[in-house]
């Protein structure tokens, strides 16, 4: 019989045997023994849970930083001499703590994107031998986020990965010249960092209001 089946005593029957003390004593150890285990349990999952929500605060109040939260464009920065079909580099980029991917598709297409994984920033790798044409990887939580695109085709990520653009020189030098946040449209953010510096850019690329930028600054 184990200790969990113990009967309930006759009515009467107060003197317990030396065996059913010895019963009782392992029952009390065992219940304390549990109790130990499950607070230590309730204690990592509060300090797990507990991390996660400060860092959700800290994004979410811009304690932290985000990539592509600049306003303005950052200085372009050289990634490559240059990048051939297949390949990747990784380069920090608008900041030395920004971690970014540029790819060179197959078909020639060259693509760039934050390498911090936006389910829980582990770093995201490119796969060349995985998916049809090679996918950006998480091995954390298998990740996975499409290389054209950077949209999450599987796993946890909540968001895309936000993008890094890319400019081809005739050199075949590749740069980074600006960002976008994780869904942003590629116009959207480029208006964004080129509208108030660069507004002949920001005229070609036909963002809102650009093409009043010369006069305004003429007053
Ligand atoms: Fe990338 Fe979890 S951190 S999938």
């Amino acid at each position: 019989m184990s200790v969990t089946e113990q009967p309930a005593p006759a009515p009467g029957d107060d003197a317990a045997t030396p065996e059913e003390e010895a019963a009782a004593r392992l029952r009390d150890r065992i219940s304390a023994d549990s109790l130990t285990t499950r607070r230590d349990y309730l204690r990592i999952v509060a300090t797990v849970s507990g991390g996660l929500a400060i860092g959700g605060v800290g994004v979410a109040s811009g304690i932290l930083h985000r990539h592509g939260d600049s306003e303005k464009a950052p200085a372009s920065k050289k990634v490559a001499d240059r990048l051939p079909r297949g390949q990747s580099v990784a380069f920090r980029f608008p900041g030395e703590e920004d971690r970014a991917l540029a790819v060179r598709l197959q078909d020639g297409t060259l693509v760039g994107y934050s390498a911090v994984c936006t389910h829980l920033a582990c770093a995201v790798l490119w796969r060349e031998d995985r998916g049809p044409e090679g996918e950006l990887y998480c091995p954390c939580h298998e990740g996975v986020f499409d290389a054209r695109t950077g949209e999450v085709t599987a796993g946890p990520p909540p968001r895309p990965l936000p993008r890094v653009f890319l400019t081809e020189e005739v050199d075949g030098s590749v740069w980074a010249v600006a960002t976008a946040r994780s869904g942003e449209p590629a116009q959207e953010a480029l208006c964004r960092q080129f509208g108030q510096d660069r507004p002949e850019l920001a005229a070609r690329l036909g963002c809102p209001g650009a093409d009043r930028a010369p006069e305004s600054r003429r007053t």
